[in-house]
């Protein structure tokens, strides 16, 4: 057994940063290379995309760790897309999105992210992003802080929703009504008015600017667990807070999430937010989940 009887899950998150580093090799020399970042094939939509980089990225973590950690369970957005079952059990399990970003990857804009979380218990313990064209590497340990690049995170203090940087994103669903409610939301958070909204086209990315304090929020509708399940525990261990779009606790598998600095900025931000409910990433009965103020 790899893992410490006194840390079980440390040299988890060590093979973890390790692997992202490789990871983050490939996809920088991917993009140096004609057709290394050329879309193969669309998923769910016209403009969800996906490369050869994203299956091998994918394919490199997953035997590595299984090499290392046989008896552990994984979600991969890859392998999801190819059939695998998305269901997170109490057993340990490697949440991974080899490229989050995948659109600017294609366009060689600079912000992706290779995500590692870990799950126990259906509990994020730890997780790692790696912003392989910035090389920062950030990190956290659910009780041990996060980090980026050794270097310790805090959210911002900030409490004035009005002095507050939010981000978003469009994501790839280009359903009309799915449309219109993202515009309708974004008119009410622009009309607060907040200083900006911004868009790293990287859910995780856009966390760890939560965490890192360049942003006060980000909020979206129609992530996958693999897209947030990494950067979660970033922004929490950061001291920001986590939110389904409807005030409610979040749920990693509903595909709606609040990732703040704190409680009242997530506030001002939800009550400005149109509601809708994708299809769960667990394929799970829609939810209960109630409107109304964060509780
Ligand atoms: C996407 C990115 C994007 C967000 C989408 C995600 P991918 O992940 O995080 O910013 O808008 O909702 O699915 O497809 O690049 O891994
Ligand atoms: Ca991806």
């Amino acid at each position: 057994m790899a893992e410490k009887s006194h840390d079980p899950w440390q040299s988890a998150m060590d093979h973890a940063v390790a692997v992202a580093r490789k990871a983050g090799e490939m996809v920088r020399a991917a993009l140096q290379v004609k057709d290394g970042c050329s879309p193969v094939q669309t998923k769910s939509s016209a403009v969800d995309l996906v490369t050869e980089t994203d299956q091998e990225v994918e394919r490199l973590i997953i035997q590595s760790v299984k090499s290392k950690f046989p008896s552990h369970r994984f979600i991969g957005e890859e392998s999801v897309s190819s059939g695998e079952p998305c269901v997170l059990t109490t057993a340990p399990t490697w949440i991974i999105d080899p490229i989050d970003g995948t659109t600017n990857f294609v366009h060689g804009y600079p912000f992706v992210g290779v995500c590692i979380g870990f799950a126990v218990n259906q509990q994020v313990e730890w997780g790692v992003v790696y912003s392989a064209i910035e090389d920062k590497m950030y990190t956290a340990r659910r009780g041990g802080g996060a980090f980026c690049n050794g270097r310790p995170l805090q959210v911002s203090p900030q409490t004035d929703v009005h002095r507050a940087m939010a981000a978003t994103e469009f994501g790839s669903n280009r359903d009309p009504d799915v449309v219109d409610k993202i515009f309708s939301s974004l008119r009410k958070v622009l009309s607060l008015p907040v200083h900006g909204v911004r868009g790293a086209g990287s859910a995780a990315l856009n966390m760890c600017a939560v965490a890192s304090g360049a942003v006060e929020v980000y909020y979206e509708t129609g992530i996958h667990v693999w897209d947030v399940a990494a950067a979660s525990v970033i922004v929490t261990e950061a001291g920001g807070v986590l939110f389904d779009t409807t005030g409610g606790a979040v749920d990693l598998m509903s595909r709606r999430i609040v990732a703040a600095n704190n409680k009242t900025i997530a506030t001002r931000i939800i009550e400005q937010l149109d509601v809708y409910r994708p299809e769960r990433d667990d394929h799970g009965a829609p939810d209960g989940a109630q409107d109304g103020a964060p509780q």
